[in-house]
């Protein structure tokens, strides 16, 4: 019989419930056994519809269950260090969604666990490799058919935050899907990094900064700029062009139909594209594809997705980041050497 794992979700908010969603309906080989979230009635609810256990606020509890194979942490971003540490406690499988912490030295200690098992049980939620778009332009880009890449011109934009947003989030929550996927798309690594403040928008007078630019240097000498709008009042709007010497390639915008029809200046202006406001539906296919190959690969026993050392590098990039700020300088992206386990 085909094996099924069984998984544990810690944190049923909005991405939890929907990875739940997605092993339960979509993902074949696995099956969600239990949830937990730190406001026991959102894991009970999520439980309730899918007539499983839930642990109501006791995610360590959950991580600990013998029946719990594999733990997904989707609950917020300062705890997953926390969660990760705990899980590797019993050599539990683990996909961890991004940020894999909220600074490069938990990451560390991560990874120290990590070698000390002597396996890769990480992987980290930077779905984006999955996206067809981002695996298309990597694809042309090694086949190197346009030749060497020279700069990436990339943006992310949000619609708005909740409360208890701060600047550095802006790098550790949101630029860390573009810290990753640039040195991804480029197959090389980060020189240095400054994040820049620009005239502010007035969407966002909320005590964090919006937007901000954030800029890196390969070990190549390739230059990336990332605008980054934490709310930029009308879509989820993610861009990415890379210049390479004798083309570009720019990710597709997410399936949209163009209408085109007699212009009303008092209703529509005769041409108009629905932009999305939702991140669960703009990167839907790759969250799906994520999971599907996580859960091949643990039933397979060994992970091939992100692993704990790329989810290290994009907080050692971040780390860069938000040091940076207000000095005008780049600050050096200096990572430990790479242990032989994430070769
Ligand atoms: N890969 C992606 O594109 C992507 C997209 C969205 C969110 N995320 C990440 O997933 C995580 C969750 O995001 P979300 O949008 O679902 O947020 P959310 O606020 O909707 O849900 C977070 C959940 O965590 C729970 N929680 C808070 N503190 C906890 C604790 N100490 N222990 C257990 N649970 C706790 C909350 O009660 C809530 O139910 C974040 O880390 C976010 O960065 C990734």
């Amino acid at each position: 019989m085909d094996k099924i794992l069984k998984i544990g979700i810690v944190g049923c908010g909005a991405i939890g419930k929907d990875h739940c969603r997605r092993i339960m309906e979509t993902v074949p080989g696995a099956t969600v056994v239990a949830v937990s979230d730190y406001v026991a009635a959102a894991a009970d609810e999520t439980a309730a519809k899918y007539g499983i256990r839930s642990y109501g606020s006791d995610c360590k509890g959950m991580i600990a269950d013998p029946e719990v194979e594999a733990v997904v942490i989707t609950s917020i971003d300062p705890t997953h260090h926390d969660y990760v540490m705990e899980t590797l406690k019993y050599e539990k499988w683990c996909f961890c969604e991004k940020p894999l912490s909220q600074n490069a030295k938990d990451c560390e200690e991560i990874m120290a666990r990590e070698l000390e098992i002597g396996k890769k049980l990480v992987q980290v939620g930077f779905m984006r490799r999955y996206d067809r778009g981002y695996a298309e332009m990597k694809r042309i880009i090694d086949s190197g058919e346009i030749g060497a890449p020279l700069l990436i011109k990339a943006c992310h934009r949000n619609v708005s935050q909740g409360p208890g947003f701060k600047t550095e989030n802006g790098i550790t929550n949101v630029a860390i899907h573009e810290l990753d996927i640039c040195r991804w798309l480029l197959g090389d690594e980060y020189e240095d990094a400054q994040c820049v403040r620009v005239r502010q928008s007035s969407n966002s007078n909320k005590g964090y900064d919006n937007p901000q630019v954030v800029l890196l240097r390969t070990k190549k000498g390739c230059f990336i700029d990332v605008e980054v709008q934490v709310a930029d009042g009308y879509g989820y709007d993610i861009q990415c062009e890379v210049v390479c010497e004798n083309g570009t390639v720019k990710l597709p915008d997410p399936y949209a139909v163009v209408r085109r029809s007699r212009p009303d200046p008092a209703k529509d202006p005769g041409e108009t594209m629905p932009i999305m406001t939702d991140w669960k539906e703009r990167f839907i296919e790759a969250y799906d594809i994520e999971l599907i190959n996580w859960v091949a690969s643990v039933n397979a026993g060994a992970i091939t997705g992100p692993s704990a050392w790329d989810g290290y590098v994009a907080c050692v990039a971040g780390d860069a980041c938000n040091a940076s700020r207000g000095t005008s300088q780049f600050m050096k992206v200096e990572t430990i050497e790479k242990p032989e386990l994430y070769k």
